[in-house]
């Protein structure tokens, strides 16, 4: 069906959008825009709609005529090619009509968010219109990604349980797409569970929900980064996998504007990517100007020391580099190339202490010693102090919690985030020191703040 070959000029990935513009930079074409941004993909427009928006409202709505949607996929197309499309807010049958169309003349692959409602509450779509979407473009669609309540009402019943979610998936198959993934965003659970189904088998795709009013645009991003992977040649399953996975860290390092839902942050997953290999070089910069503290040694705990310090966006410990190994003392630092995910122990602490909403990126383990204490709050840092002893076993028999349970106690203990986070022992452990600070440099002032004690 394609007409044209793009083998001339092509270096890099096209994925279109036909949706409305949400002028809050939210949802829409402006988070789509983003999204393939940040997947390596060019983007290109088809505009449906024009919503006048904001984090909380949508006031109008005015609709582009169906000649001009129709035309703007085509002329898109003719020269720069369309690897992969996506839908968004069709608002009329007459949008519909003239989509499914042009749509039609291609055979690109197509995902087709049946968004609805805005997540303030204004209808996207008419009622009149949602007959049409399944009739004339769900079998037109690759995937289709409808939220649980836009699931329900092209189904006609409730979804409340599972069984009802796989009944709803057979369902949606049998209208015509070659994939559906019902989302789970508005399902309650301490997971937010994506449910995909290909026709032969079902997947589920599980985060943890984040706790967050950062979710304006998250159905829009989601499905424009199934479409920028679909458009890099990914499978559909592969593409719905790592959708999940970056729509996860754009909600939950999502921004803080307005007095509703704010945006999501597409930017986020591209920002903690390229950020890797500075943050190993900087560390390894740190460890190297720490070496030449004649005293140094005497900062060593038994156990060895270790620094870490995390990508800006850390969502788990592959986003926190540290020295395998520890780092050791004889005549001087004895240490190897900072790598990711080598310190279960001292990530925990970063990751315990940004869930309780700090931006603390580094740590690092000393020696403890008693007049330490007492200088470093004298300094004006936040102290907080646990105690090992009174960790309740039920902490104790699951691996890897002690650390958020004791982080837990010493923000308490210090009145909110602290700076150093410190702990007497407990029978065959070592009292510890750990400090911790936002970037490298205020961690050197903290250590090296420390001279007159451990000299
Ligand atoms: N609080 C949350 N924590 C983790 N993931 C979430 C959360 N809310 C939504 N998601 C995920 O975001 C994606 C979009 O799902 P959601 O159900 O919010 O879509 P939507 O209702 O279409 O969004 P929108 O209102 O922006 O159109 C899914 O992958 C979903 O699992
Ligand atoms: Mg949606």
């Amino acid at each position: 069906m394609d007409m044209i070959t793009h083998e001339i000029g092509r270096i890099y990935p096209v994925a279109l959008t036909i949706a409305g513009s949400d002028s809050g930079g939210g949802a829409g074409i402006q988070a789509d825009l983003k999204t393939f941004a940040a997947l390596q993909v060019h983007g290109t427009v088809a505009l449906t709609s024009i919503t006048a928006q904001n984090t909380y409202e949508v006031t109008m709505v005015q609709d582009i005529s169906p000649d001009m949607v129709e035309e703007q996929v085509r002329v898109v197309y003719r020269d720069l090619g369309i690897d992969a499309a996506k839908s968004g807010m069709l608002h009329t049958t007459e949008i519909i009509d003239a989509v499914s169309k042009v749509l039609n003349e291609y055979s690109f692959p197509y995902v087709l968010d049946p968004v609805m409602i805005a997540k303030s509450g204004a209808k996207l779509l008419m009622d009149e219109a949602i007959e049409a979407l399944i009739d004339k473009l769900f079998p037109r669609a690759s995937i289709v990604t409808p939220n649980r309540f836009e699931a329900e009402r092209i189904v006609g019943y409730k979804i409340d349980s599972i069984s009802d979610a796989e009944k709803a998936l057979e369902d949606i198959i049998g209208l015509g797409p070659e994939a559906v993934v019902i989302k789970g965003g508005h399902i309650e659970g301490e997971y937010s569970i994506d449910i995909f189904y290909d026709g032969k088998s079902i997947e589920y795709f599980k985060a943890p929900r984040i706790e967050s009013r950062t979710t304006h645009g998250t159905g829009c991003s989601f499905s424009a980064a199934i479409t920028a992977f679909l458009a890099r040649g990914y499978s559909l399953r592969e593409s719905v996998e790592n959708a999940k996975r970056f729509i996860t860290i754009s909600i939950a390092y999502g921004l803080e504007l307005g007095r509703g839902s704010g945006p999501v942050n597409p930017m986020a997953y591209i920002f903690n990517e390229a950020s890797r290999i500075q943050v190993l070089e900087e560390l390894y910069r740190f460890v190297k100007r720490l070496s030449r503290l004649e005293w140094i040694g005497n900062l060593i705990p038994e156990v060895g020391m270790n620094i870490t310090y995390s990508t800006p966006y850390p969502m788990n410990i592959n986003d926190i580099a540290a020295f395998p190994g520890r780092i050791r003392y004889s005549d001087g630092l004895i240490y190897s190339y900072p790598r990711f995910g080598v310190s279960r122990h001292l990530s925990r602490y970063i990751l315990k202490l940004r869930e309780l909403g700090s931006y603390v990126r580094a740590a690092i383990n000393i020696r403890y010693v008693d007049e330490a204490i007492g200088a470093l709050k004298s300094l004006g840092y936040k102290i907080g102090f646990y105690d090992r002893r009174l960790e309740p076993d039920e902490v104790k028999r699951v691996e890897g919690r002690t650390i958020e349970w004791g982080v837990y106690e010493a923000y308490k203990d210090a009145g909110g985030p602290p700076d150093v986070i410190y702990h007497l022992g407990d029978w065959g452990k070592e009292p510890m020191i750990v400090l911790l600070s936002e970037d490298l440099d205020s961690l050197y002032n903290m250590v090296s703040g420390l001279e007159g004690i451990y000299i």
